[in-house]
């Protein structure tokens, strides 16, 4: 494994911009993991089957060609929702968990974000970062962007849907929210996005420092 950087945490905690950031600074590439989630979600509904239907979310996650990642329609408040609901099936998590495992594998690193990242898809990444924030940054950090995508959405409805979402993601008792226990917590709230980014590259090259010692 090359230097892995897993970044996981709840939705909307600026998760997703510091690891594009890190990947920029290192030149690895970046794999947002939610939006194999969201794809499975939206191809669910573009089929017309139920979310509510686990053969039907496998049959999605099964047939995942990578190209769906890139569609705009994975972005929008509907298909994040509808990733909540099909991440909760197990055959669709290890459906999606090869290509994770192909992207941990890059050389000479790659950087992963997600929920689960440092615990299952990558426990033994040499750097892992949790970055949370309270709901309430998160909602008006996620309504801005949804906002400026131009869908018509209100802050309370976005809250709401984090507080929804949370609760889902973290109801199972192989929750993908649980931290890994060498995660590095990094609690965004009274952050600006470049004071995130710094805490967390300081984070990242100590872990940095520590796995070139340890390779020798
Ligand atoms: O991070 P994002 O909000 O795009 O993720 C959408 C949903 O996909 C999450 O609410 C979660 O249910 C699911 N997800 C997951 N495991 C991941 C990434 C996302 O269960 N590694």
């Amino acid at each position: 494994m090359g230097f892995v950087i897993a970044v996981d945490g709840p939705a909307a905690s600026g998760k997703g911009t510091i690891a594009v950031k890190l990947g920029a600074l290192y030149g690895y590439p970046v794999l947002d993991s939610g939006l194999l989630y969201r794809a499975v979600g939206v191809k669910v509904l573009e089929r017309g089957q139920d979310l509510g239907d686990p053969a039907a979310a496998l049959a999605a996650a099964a047939t995942l060609d990578p190209a769906e990642l890139e569609r705009p329609e994975v972005r929008t408040r509907r298909a994040g929702e509808a990733a909540s609901r099909v991440a909760v099936y197990p055959a669709v998590r290890d459906a999606l968990r090869d290509f994770q495992l192909d992207f941990a594998a890059r050389e000479p690193g790659a950087v992963i974000d997600g929920r689960d990242i440092g615990t299952v898809i990558a426990p033994h990444a040499p750097a892992k970062l949790y970055v949370t924030a309270t709901p309430e940054t998160r909602a008006q950090r996620r309504w801005k962007q949804l906002t400026g995508q131009g869908e018509a959405v209100s802050f309370e409805d976005i809250l709401a849907d984090i507080r929804v979402r949370d609760e889902r993601d973290s109801a199972r008792a192989d929750s993908p929210m649980t931290m890994a226990a060498d995660a590095v917590l990094l609690d965004t709230t009274e952050m600006t996005i470049d004071a995130a980014f710094d805490a967390a590259r300081r984070i990242v090259e100590t872990a940095r420092s520590r796995w070139e010692t340890a390779r020798g």
